[in-house]
Parts: structure tokens; C-alpha cells; sequence
């Protein structure tokens, strides 16, 4: 289940750090249930400087202008409902701004909406997006959600791409605390290489900030003696700045996107830590991640083992993350982890397999990493504990008691793979039932369900959404059940999908086992 398994490393868990909400769609998969929503709509007050859109009017009002802002949002997302007040507020001053700087909104839960969200590849709410030339550039919109971060992001956005140095105010512009700037230092601000600079600030103009100069001497650790020209990188972590002389646009590009990501990752409570963190998770890299508590007393010799592992591992492809037990709740729920095993570390690869070590010392970790690369640990799987009662009519399925019910039972297993908050799933549980009721005296059928929320899937099964069903037969051909979710059509499908194995009139034993 590769694809599904990097899709939720890659999308849920950046999501999780920006505590977005899933569309519907993409956490419910084919069957697009819509959550419900709230009974306190967005609320707005009147008269409004946000312009809004529908399908009927979206490609006509983008196509018109320069320069448009969109928020894709849904009524019942509470950070959209965070968001209004600041965006309305900062629309009403970029209104003012010379040029002016047009905000607008789209309902995405509206069924009409939803072709134009799926166009423009939106994967949570609220996300915003900058429409260049009408519309023919689009760009992730990266800056704050709050009315004067978004006024100052977006008055910097329409200005030229790359911002000329001339003085020390110059400087204190481009070169802003905590962030990612990247400087050209030209003789001269003409020619080929000055011209593929600016192409490549125009492109990531929205993830980083860019300066050109000719005087090196204004910048942070500049000296006058720097060959010219050369592209010189700052960031808040590591080595402080790193110089790139390679003037091809690719290559300044993934020198960028190399050189901005730390070493290793801080996930914690500070939120200017968040765009790099959400860079990590959105990384199709492995990722080692150890999680502690960050004011314990071995904070220092944790952080400079790590580091050293992850010199050692630069470029391979693997990324190192370091979390505060304090900050990292909700991915430690994501890999059912508990905050007694910490410290621990945890690797996810890039085909979604992990593996974990809960109790980990600094003195392991090079030795446990070196494990990792050697193929020698045993991937860990996510797993609620074995239930002790498993006698109503649908058997519970766990992970670690997948292979002994499904694999290993020599039963045919009809399996539901579910999600707790699903409605479809709701629907479907008493129709499952019924069917478990029906097989309850035949010894070679067994109807059984996971939540795939708490429990990994194992790669022989696709989930992309809830609910999904596989039969396995007892000879262990594996199918995914699509046909029509009634009592009737279930249960036509597994007779004549089964193995039929028991001999007549045997005892159902394994079965009353369960
Ligand atoms: C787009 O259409 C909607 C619904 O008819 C309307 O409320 C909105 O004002 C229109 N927006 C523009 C920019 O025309
Ligand atoms: C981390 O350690 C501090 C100091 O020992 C303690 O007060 C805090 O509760 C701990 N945090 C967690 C999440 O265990
Ligand atoms: C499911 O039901 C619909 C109508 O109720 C029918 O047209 C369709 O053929 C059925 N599909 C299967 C796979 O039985």
C-alpha cells in the first residue's frame, strides 16, 4: 500500500502541523461523505472586501486580474472560521494599496465548488493561493493568518520578485529573522546570470525572500573580496549561510531547496519552526524522528548525537527530525506511540514502512540508525492491544492479530477496514452484522472489521478510503469487494467467492475461539 502510505506521511501529517482540515474528499476517499457542518456558518460582517467566488464566476473574476488572492475554505473548518475577521481585515487595507491587491473566497463545500478545489489541488482548508497574470501563475500563498502578517506578505508579493540592496535598511528587508533569504551579488544587474536569478526569485518568490546587491560588503558575514557573481543563501540554522556559483536556473533551484532545510528538524511549540516542519513531512524522503522531553537534563547530549547521525546520513535519503514530547502530541497518536516509551525514535521510509525504538539513550542512536540501513530491524507496525472479548457477530481485526484471524485461520474473511468518524461506515456496520449473523453457523466464513485509523494496513491491502472491504478466501486469494453494500449482495458474494473447507457436519471450534 505504498501510494496511500507516503500520501498520508506526505499530506496528513504536514496538515496535522498546520492544523488544517482534510477536505472531505481526501479523508474519505471515493466516496466524498461530507462532514457535517456546523450550525454557526462563517459569519462576516456586511459590507465585505473579500470578493466571492463561485464556478460560476471564478475563471472570469481571476482571469481579470494581475494579481488575486484566493482562500479555498469549507463553512465548518474552524481555522477558516479563525481566518475571516484577519482576512476581511487585511482586504479591506490591500484595497488601498497601490496597486491594489484583491482578496477573495470560495466555498468549497458547495457541491458546484468542488471541480474548481480539485483543479487547483486543495488538500485542506483553508488554503490560499496567489493567481498571477490572470491566473496563468499560481502560487502557494506561505505567509501568516493574521491581518497585518498577511498585509505585509502580500504588499512584498506584488513588488518585484527580488528587492535591490542598496543600504543596511536594504538588508534588514530581505534578510528577516528566522526565515530563508537568498541574495545575488552582481557586478552589474543585467546579463544572463543576473536574468536567470530573478526567473528563479519570480518562481519561488512565495516560499523565500530574494535581494540582489552589488555590494557585498552591506550583507551578514560579507567581505569585499567575494568572486561575483554568486548566490549566496541565509538561514536560521546550521551553517548560516552557504554560496552557490552554478548559474543554471535547476541547479540554484535545488540548491535552494536542499540548503533550506536544517539538518535537523525542531518540532516544537515555536511557529516559526512550522515551514520547515511541514517541508520535512512533505519530504518523499525516510524520516528519522526522535521524540523526548525537551527540558530534560540530557536535552544537549540528545540534539548533538542526533546531529552527528544526521551529518553522517546527508544526502541519503533520509531526513532527521527532533520533537518536544510537549509539541508532538498529535504525531505521536498518528504513529500510536505513547509518551511513556519515549525517548524514542521512530523511522517511516518512503514506502511507508517504520520502524521504532521505544527507550532509546543518546548512545544508541548511531548504532540502532546503522541497524536501519543494514536492513536489520524488524518494521514496527501501529496496533490497538488484542481485544479479550471478540464475540459479537463482526469480529474485531487488529494488527497484530491480522496474520492469526485472516491469514493463518484457513477461513474465508470478509474485512471491513473503517474509520471511527465515517459516516458510510456507520451505515454500513448493522448491514454487516446482518451478514455476520447469517454466516454464524457456517464454520469457513468469518466477517470481520479494522479500524484503519488506530491499526497499520499491511501492504497486501489498497485503502485510499472508508469504508474499503477485502475478501480474503481461505486458500488466501485477496479481492476488494465492489459491489453494492446490501445484506443481500454481501452475502451472494461470498458464497460464491469462498473456499469451502470444512468437512460437513465438523465443529465450529476455531470460530467460537474467537
Ligand atoms: C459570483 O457568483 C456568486 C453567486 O452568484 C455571487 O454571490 C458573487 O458575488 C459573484 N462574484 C463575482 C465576483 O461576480
Ligand atoms: C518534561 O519535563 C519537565 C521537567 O522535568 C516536566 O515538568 C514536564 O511535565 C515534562 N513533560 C512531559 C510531556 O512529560
Ligand atoms: C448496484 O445496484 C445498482 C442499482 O441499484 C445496479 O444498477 C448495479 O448493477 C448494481 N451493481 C452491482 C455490482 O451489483
Amino acid at each position: 500500500m505504498a501510494i496511500s502510505s507516503s500520501w498520508i506521511t506526505a499530506a496528513f501529517l504536514a496538515l496535522l502541523v498546520l492544523s488544517s482540515s482534510l477536505p472531505p474528499s481526501a479523508a474519505e476517499g471515493n466516496d466524498g461523505e461530507v462532514k457535517e457542518p456546523d450550525t454557526d456558518p462563517e459569519a462576516v460582517a456586511e459590507p465585505s472586501f473579500v470578493i466571492t467566488l463561485d464556478a460560476s464566476n471564478f475563471s472570469e473574476t481571476v482571469s481579470k486580474h494581475d494579481f488575486i488572492v484566493v482562500e479555498f475554505y469549507a463553512p465548518w473548518c474552524g481555522h477558516c472560521k479563525k481566518l475571516a475577521p484577519e482576512y476581511e481585515k487585511a482586504a479591506l487595507v490591500l484595497s488601498e494599496n497601490d496597486p491594489p491587491i484583491a482578496l477573495a473566497k470560495i466555498d468549497c463545500n458547495e457541491n458546484v465548488n468542488k471541480e474548481i478545489a480539485s483543479k487547483y489541488e486543495v488538500r485542506g482548508f483553508p488554503t490560499l493561493k496567489i493567481f498571477r497574470n490572470g491566473g496563468e501563475d499560481i502560487q502557494e500563498y506561505k505567509g501568516p493568518r493574521e491581518a497585518d502578517g498577511i498585509v505585509e506578505y502580500l504588499s512584498k508579493q506584488v513588488g518585484p520578485a527580488s528587492t535591490e540592496i542598496k543600504s543596511t535598511e536594504d538588508v534588514d528587508k530581505v534578510i528577516v529573522d528566522k526565515k530563508i533569504s537568498i541574495v545575488g551579488i552582481f557586478p552589474q544587474f543585467s546579463g544572463e546570470e543576473f536574468e536567470t536569478f530573478i526567473k528563479v526569485a519570480e518562481k519561488l518568490r512565495s516560499d523565500y525572500d530574494f535581494g540582489h546587491t552589488s555590494n557585498a560588503k552591506l550583507l551578514p558575514h560579507g567581505d569585499e573580496t567575494v568572486k561575483q557573481p554568486i548566490v549566496r543563501l541565509f538561514k536560521p540554522f546550521d551553517e548560516l549561510f552557504v554560496d552557490f556559483k552554478d548559474f543554471q536556473a535547476d541547479a540554484i533551484e535545488k540548491f535552494i531547496e536542499s540548503e533550506s532545510m536544517p539538518i535537523v528538524t525542531t518540532y516544537d511549540n515555536d511557529p516559526t519552526n512550522h515551514p520547515f516542519l511541514v517541508k520535512f513531512f512533505d519530504s518523499p524522503n525516510a524520516k528519522a524522528m526522535l521524540f523526548f522531553n525537551f527540558s530534560s537534563d540530557n536535552y544537549n547530549t540528545f540534539k548533538s548525537k542526533l546531529h552527528e547521525v544526521a551529518k553522517d546520513y546527508k544526502g541519503d535519503n533520509i531526513k532527521f527530525l527532533i520533537g518536544d514530547l510537549d509539541a508532538s502530541e498529535m504525531a505521536l497518536k498518528f504513529f500510536g506511540l505513547e509518551k511513556d516509551q519515549a525517548p524514542l525514535i521512530i523511522i517511516q521510509d518512503s514506502k511507508g514502512h517504520k520502524y521504532f525504538q521505544p527507550n532509546v539513550t543518546p548512545e544508541q542512536i548511531a548504532t540502532w540508525l546503522k541497524d536501519y540501513a543494514v536492513g536489520g530491524l524488524e518494521p514496527y507496525r501501529k496496533s490497538e492491544s488484542v481485544p479479550e472479548v471478540n464475540n459479537e457477530p463482526v469480529k474485531i481485526v487488529v494488527a497484530k492479530s491480522l496474520q492469526e484471524i485472516v491469514f493463518s485461520s484457513g477461513k474465508n474473511v470478509l474485512l471491513e477496514f473503517y474509520a471511527p468518524w465515517c459516516g458510510h461506515c456507520k451505515k454500513l456496520a448493522p448491514i454487516l452484522e446482518e451478514v455476520a449473523i447469517s454466516f454464524e453457523n457456517d464454520a469457513d466464513v468469518i466477517i470481520a472489521k479494522m479500524d484503519a485509523t488506530k491499526n497499520d494496513v499491511p501492504d497486501e491491502f489498497a485503502v485510499q478510503g472508508y469504508p474499503t472491504l477485502y475478501f480474503v478466501s481461505a486458500s488466501g486469494k485477496i479481492s476488494q469487494y465492489e459491489g453494492n453494500r446490501t445484506v443481500e449482495d454481501f452475502i451472494n458474494f461470498v458464497n460464491n467467492n469462498k473456499d469451502v473447507i470444512s468437512q460437513p457436519g465438523s465443529p465450529d471450534s476455531v470460530k467460537d475461539e474467537l
